[in-house]
Formats: structure tokens, sequence, C-alpha cells
């Protein structure tokens, strides 16, 4: 049997999400994959790495190095947020390989540079949307590209976040000048998956939203360990937090309701796109549930998807026209891991496309138009205005 091509690895960030993608892009996980080297910044958090993995790989606080190195074939990127840019395009002009974490990066004119970049390089580029590879989004794509219900007219997405409180609000520094938006923070995958459910470019957001659950009371000093509230249902304690992609990470303790808080908790959306469909979105940080809703209507009838990360997966589809109401449903499997299946998945994608050199052309779009639009639909919140998308076209021409 001939011997499976052996892609070497480097993470780049050594937080939780990247020391995840250090136990996934590794032989002991991957065939495919040989895990060299981690790079962060903060020595800590090498620290950290080195006990987990151990000494058979490089740790290096500059990761210039890692660029230069022939042999490390693929860059992981998995800074936090403000950090995505200079890794990326440094690991595209090395020519490696590159998956990115979403959301891309923090502004659309960054967005424009990384894609230009990705156009240029002969490395594979992708990002880490890995929902897109999830088998109930990809069943509900095959049966739109398959007509069940005609062109997406009109959409609605629902992203309900009961993690919310945990996920954002503890920290101090998790405010607008950290993430910028929620909606590019976290809906930004929804966002993805909406686009290509209607399947063109957004052109044009109006959007409100607020901070009307958490923050707005407590003195920003405040910590769960000094509190005496011992009902609320955000209190944490310091040791560890499971995410819901098994990785367990320390979170800070300070008070979900502090005044200082700056980033909405809820957002509403009209989105309308270049083919004349148009969305509604909605992003809720305060949910009972932790999941993703669609729904989507054509001209032939209307599909409803369903999805969660312990893969409770489904999608109804009721067709128009007929004497009787006549429903379809179909319960995709999960395929094993987080994020419903998607994140092996995505690696195994990544895999694929790097042995038969197939550049996923479309994930540039992807990339560039769940950023923009996040982007564009948090600056109209603050405007009150409706907001013009830049296309793709115009960003990159302005790049050159
Ligand atoms: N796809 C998903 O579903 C998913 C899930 C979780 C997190 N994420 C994304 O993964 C990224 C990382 O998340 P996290 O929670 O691990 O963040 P984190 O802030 O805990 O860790 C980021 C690490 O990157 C390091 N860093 C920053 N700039 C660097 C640089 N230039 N070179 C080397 N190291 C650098 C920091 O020191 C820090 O240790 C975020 O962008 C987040 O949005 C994606």
């Amino acid at each position: 049997m001939a011997e499976k091509k052996v892609i070497r690895t480097a993470v780049i960030g050594a937080g939780g999400r990247g020391k995840y993608f250090g136990r996934l892009y590794r032989k002991e996980a991957h065939p495919g994959f040989d895990l060299r080297a981690i790079c962060d910044l903060d020595p800590d958090r090498l620290k950290e790495a080195r006990e987990f993995f151990g000494d058979g790989i490089a740790y290096r606080t500059d990761s210039a190095k890692i660029y230069a190195d022939p042999e490390i074939d693929a860059v992981l990127v998995a800074t936090d947020d403000r950090n995505h840019v200079e890794p990326t395009l440094a690991g595209l002009a090395a020519g490696k390989h590159v998956l990115v974490e979403k959301p891309l990066c923090q502004t659309t004119a960054d967005a424009g540079r990384i894609i230009a970049a990705a156009r240029k390089s002969p490395g594979i580029f992708m990002i880490g949307f890995e929902l897109r590879e999830c088998t109930v989004f990809q069943s509900m794509k095959r049966l739109l590209k398959e007509g069940r219900i005609g062109p997406v007219l009109v959409a609605h997405s629902f992203d309900n976040v009961s993690v919310g409180g945990h996920y954002f609000f503890h920290s101090p520094h998790r405010q607008k000048a950290y993430y910028r938006s929620l909606l590019l923070q976290k809906a930004c995958h929804s966002l993805d998956l909406l686009n290509w459910f209607v399947d063109s470019e957004p052109v044009k957001v109006y959007g409100i939203g607020g901070l009307d659950f958490y923050g707005r009371t407590a003195d920003p000093k405040l910590r769960c360990r000094d509190c005496d509230r011992a009902d609320c249902p955000y209190r944490i304690s310091l040791e560890s937090f499971q995410m819901d992609y098994d990785a367990r990470v320390r979170i800070t303790d300070f008070c979900v309701w502090s005044k200082e808080l700056n980033l909405n908790d809820n957002s509403e959306l009209c989105i309308s796109y270049a083919s004349g469909a148009k969305a509604t979105f909605h992003e809720c940080h305060f949910t009972p549930e932790y999941s993703r809703e669609f729904w989507l209507v054509g001209p032939k009838g209307k599909m409803y998807g369903y999805y969660d990360n312990p893969g409770r997966f489904l999608i109804r589809i009721e067709y128009s026209h007929d004497r009787e109401r006549r429903t379809e449903e179909f319960k995709p499997p999960h395929t094993g891991g987080s994020h419903g299946g998607g994140d092996l998945r995505l690696r195994d994608e990544f895999y694929r496309r790097i042995v038969e050199n197939d550049p996923p052309t479309e994930v540039q779009d992807s990339a560039y138009y769940s950023t923009a639009l996040a982007i564009c639909a948090e600056e109209s919140i603050e405007s009150g205005r409706p907001v013009e998308i830049p296309g793709l076209k115009s960003v990159l021409a302005a790049s050159d």
C-alpha cells in the first residue's frame, strides 16, 4: 500500500484552541499529519503546551523561524482574533498551507489583504469554518443544490448562544476593543452558512442590537470569588472551564453584570443579497439552548435546519402547491468529535485538499464575506443606518 503523505504542521498561538489543533493535527490523531512546532509569544502558554506535548517538538516564541523552516508544510493560526493577520500573511508569503481560525480578521481592508495573499500563494488556504463540513449543513447545501425548494429568496437564522455568559462576559478584556463584535467573533459561523445557503454575496445590512441582559449594574472590580450571590447562574470557579470543542481552559471570574462591559449580547440584522434575496438574522447570548437554526424559503418550498453540538440534527422540507401538506425529514448522522463532527471533518478536508492540490476557491469568498458582513452589521448597529458591504473585487483592487 502507498505510504500516506505526511504534512508537517506548526501551531501559532497556544491557547485552548491552538492546543486542541496540536492534539488533532499530529500523527497520534491522524497518520497524515505530524506536529513539529508550537509558537506563542507568552512563555507560560508554551510551558503549558510542553507539559502536554513533551520534548519531541520545537517550542518557539519567534514565529519567523517557523515560516523559514523548510521542514514545516502547514501552519495552523490559532492566535486571538486581533492577531490573525500577521501570522496568516507570513505563512502565505512563505508558501505554507495555512488554516486560519475564524474570524478571518477584524477589518475589511485586512480581509482584502489576506485574500489577495491567498490568491498568490502556492499553499492551500482554509478558514476554521468547521460547521461547513458538518453533515447537517452539507446535507442542507446538497438538498438546495438539488433544487428541492428552488433558489432561496427569503432566509432567517437564529444563533442561540446559551454559553455566551461564560464564554464572553467574565473577562474585562473581552470588550469591543478586543473582539470588535460578537457578530464577528461568534456569529460569523452562522453568517457564513447563511451566505452559503443563499448562494449570493451580501450587499447591504441594517442592524439593531444591545447589551440588554448582561452588564449594566455591578462594580467592574467584583469577582465571583468575592461575591455572595450563591444563586448566580454564571458563578464560576477559576480551576477550568469546559469549552464546546473538547478542551478545558481557564477563564477569569469578573462579574458578568459589570458596568464596564460594552459588547452587545443580542443583535438583529436585515441583510440584502446581490441576487435580490433577503435574510434576517438573530444572535442572542442569553437563550436557554445552545444551537443554530435556519429557515430558507424558495418558490417550491421551505427548509428548516437545526444544529447543536451533540448532533441532534434535523432538516425538514415542506413543499408548496401540493393538495395535501407534504413534508420530508432528514436526520444526518453525527460523525464524531467536537462541533457536531465538524472539527475532524475540517481536518480531513484540509488534508485532502493539500494532497490533491485542490485549492478551495470558494473559501476565499466565504472568509471575506462572513467577515465583511459581521463588521458592516456592527457598524450599522453603531450608526443606526444601513451599511453597504464592499464587494471583494473592490477591496482586492484597493489592496493592490
Ligand atoms: N472554529 C471554532 O469553532 C473556534 C472555537 C474556539 C476558538 N476559535 C478561535 O481560535 C482562536 C484562538 O482562540 P483561543 O480561545 O485559544 O484564544 P486565546 O486568546 O486563549 O489564545 C491565543 C494565543 O495566541 C497567542 N498569540 C497572540 N499573537 C501571537 C503571535 N503573533 N504569535 C504567536 N502567538 C500569539 C497569545 O499569546 C495566546 O496564548 C480565536 O481566534 C478564536 O476565535 C475558533
